[in-house]
């Protein structure tokens, strides 16, 4: 199915732009007219994205983070975060639940949170080169007016 609408944006990774990633997510969704919870979801995963992107892909420079947004008829949302950053050598245990490599400061839970708030996460990587997180969500469809 071919996306009706589309979104990309490229941003150095800089923390304040992790902020404006969700804001710009869900100003971008709302024309699909997401339920609240779904909103809310959508802003969460993405923010967990980025700030992977600007916390572990670029930890010491800033770099560039693209973030594509698509919509579909159908209600699916498919989001993606690209990196051109350190990129991640075991993708599988990366996002395995508590799995960090960022010190006290971090949890290991962005990846879980990601998969717990959309319907699929794929991860795609290349050590040196950087990484691709994809991510789609089901929105329910609405009569207009009708909710
Ligand atoms: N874009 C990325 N580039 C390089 N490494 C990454 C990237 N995203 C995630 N990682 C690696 O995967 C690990 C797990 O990521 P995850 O988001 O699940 O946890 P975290 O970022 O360490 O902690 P939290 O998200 O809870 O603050 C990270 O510690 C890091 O090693
Ligand atoms: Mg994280």
């Amino acid at each position: 199915m071919k996306a009706m609408n589309e979104l990309r944006l490229t941003f150095p990774s800089r923390s304040a732009n992790e902020g404006f990633a969700r804001a710009a997510v869900a100003a971008f969704v709302a024309q699909l007219d997401p339920a609240v919870d779904e909103l809310a979801d959508l802003r969460t995963a993405v923010s967990e994205a980025v700030t992977n992107a600007i916390v572990h892909a670029y930890p010491n420079e800033l770099g560039p983070v693209t973030l594509t947004v698509r919509l579909y008829e159908n209600g699916r949302v498919c989001l993606q975060v690209r990196d051109r950053g350190r990129g991640i050598e075991d993708v599988e245990k990366a996002m395995e639940p508590l799995f960090t490599t960022g010190g006290e400061e971090r949890s290991g839970l962005g990846f879980s949170v990601m998969q717990s708030f959309t319907d699929r996460v794929r991860v795609r990587s290349t050590p040196g080169k950087g990484t691709t997180v994809t991510m789609d969500k089901y929105i329910a469809l609405r009569v207009k007016g009708q909710r």
